[in-house]
């Protein structure tokens, strides 16, 4: 134990004096080449600041890891947000962070005519450090004649920190800051609507309440827009650890798209856009969901008017059989949409019938209609499907049997109140 202990002392003293060789050589190099005096005088100070900066708990977005004896300390404060704040309460604000450009990117030249924005942030509770961190490095990495606001949305936090205090707080910075408070907790795209409405710049950006951009986040994303307009941008994403609050460079060979419930998830980036790009890393990758020929669809909850009960994929999986449950409202498992390919669809399965009388599965969309082809009739409120195989098959989906109570059925069309079907559209965020 005591050798270990003076092992750890002298290597401390050796990288000492290595680091005091580095600052030494350093200085004396620099000022050969320079003849100003005030710049001799200056240039060390300013280096030992930052030097010191560069090695401060965090920076350059390194992992902060706490000591053994405050463990249990951390612990208990990792409950309060779910990440770890010790750890996100030493580090700066303004916490350097390395450059994760490909080279391509970092000599790119974008237009000087770029449109302005107003940057919505939405936090609930959120961590004062973590907060504030989003806010500096908004405003210390983003050019500011880019940057004509950023609005805080406070979607209806508890914390005292985030009422008065952030008030007195935020005016002093170098960028006009605008808080907005919802009268109640009304979730994130309420909350984000609300900042939208309230926004004065020529393009809305919407980020987190604990990111952190990095050098040339901002200029790339407008420049898309002023080409065209009606784009909606979104950079890669990187990723801080919830536990260590180390910066972890993300893939560029992955994109964000919504799935067909809407919610958001990575997709490898198809070689149709590889081939696009030639090569070419720098360019943006052009996501493929919004191009498809399924608008216009609807969201829906499929509703059996005889049992009110909705259809539910009851998170089963491909091939396994359709369910029916009481609606939660909650969207989730009982998304469906009714797509423009008269698909009943939940994510990327649809409901397939394939026997007369059934069962209803859900198999991969094949947008070849036939078994997959349902005519929904707007006044019956019946969902119609044929089967092609056979001659006079058109079945109506129907409540469940008795055998299971769980699963929608096939039935002769009858325009019983069992096979009625009311779609509702969700609304996105609710
Ligand atoms: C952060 O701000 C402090 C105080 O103004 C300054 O000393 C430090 O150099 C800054 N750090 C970075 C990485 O800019
Ligand atoms: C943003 O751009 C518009 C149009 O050019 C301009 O009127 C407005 O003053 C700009 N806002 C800021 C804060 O620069
Ligand atoms: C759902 O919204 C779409 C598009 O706005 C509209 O055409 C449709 O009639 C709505 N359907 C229902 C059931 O409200």
């Amino acid at each position: 134990m005591r050798r270990f202990a003076y092992c750890k002392v002298v290597l401390a003293t050796s990288l000492m004096w290595v680091l005091v060789d580095v600052f030494l050589l350093l200085y004396f190099s620099e000022c050969n080449k320079c003849d100003d005096k005030k710049e001799r005088s200056l240039l060390p100070a300013l280096r030992a600041v930052m030097s010191r900066s560069q090695e401060g708990p965090g920076e350059m977005g390194k992992a902060v890891l706490i000591p053994k004896d405050d463990q249990e300390k951390m612990k208990e404060l990792f409950k309060i947000n779910q990440f770890n704040l010790m750890a996100s309460d030493m580090i700066a604000f303004n916490r350097s962070l390395p450059d994760v450009r490909l080279e391509g990117c970092k000599t790119k030249v974008y237009p000087d005519e770029l449109p302005n924005t107003s940057v919505v942030i939405v936090f609930h509770n959120e961590a004062w450090s973590t907060l504030l961190r989003t806010i500096y490095s908004v405003i210390n990495r983003s050019p500011h004649y880019l940057l004509s606001e950023i609005i805080l949305v406070d979607d209806a936090s508890e914390r005292d920190f985030l009422k008065v205090p952030l008030e007195n707080y935020v005016k002093n910075l170098q960028v006009p800051i605008k808080i907005i408070r919802m009268e109640q907790r009304s979730g994130l795209i309420r909350a984000r609507l609300r900042g939208a409405a309230a926004s004065k710049g020529q393009v809305i950006t919407f980020l987190d309440a604990h990111c952190e951009c990095t050098l040339g986040w901002l200029e790339p994303l407008l420049a898309r827009i002023k080409e065209d307009r009606k784009v909606v941008v979104c950079p890669i994403i990187d990723v801080i650890s919830d536990d260590t609050f180390e910066y972890m460079a993300g893939s560029d060979m992955t994109y964000g798209g919504f799935n067909w419930k809407l919610n958001f998830r990575w997709y490898p980036v198809p070689q149709r856009e590889m081939d696009r790009r030639k090569g070419d890393r720098t360019l943006p990758v052009r996501s493929g969901n919004v191009e498809l020929h399924l608008i216009p669809f609807l969201v829906v909850l499929g509703i059996n008017v005889e049992t009110n009960q909705c259809l539910d994929n009851m998170g089963r999986k491909e091939n396994e059989k359709v369910g029916i449950f009481n609606c939660h409202g909650m969207g989730g498992n009982q998304v469906f949409s009714y797509t423009a390919d008269k698909e009943i669809r939940t994510d990327d399965l649809c409901l397939d019938v394939s026997r007369l009388n059934g069962p209803v599965i859900m198999l991969k969309c094949h947008h070849m209609r036939g078994n997959q082809l349902w005519e929904y009739d707007a006044e019956k409120h019946t969902f119609l499907h044929i089967i092609t195989q056979h001659v006079n098959s058109n079945q109506c989906l129907d409540e469940p049997s008795e055998d299971d109570k769980m699963v929608p059925t096939m039935k002769d069309c009858s325009e019983s109140r069992s096979q009625q079907w009311l779609l509702r559209n969700m609304t996105l965020g609710a």
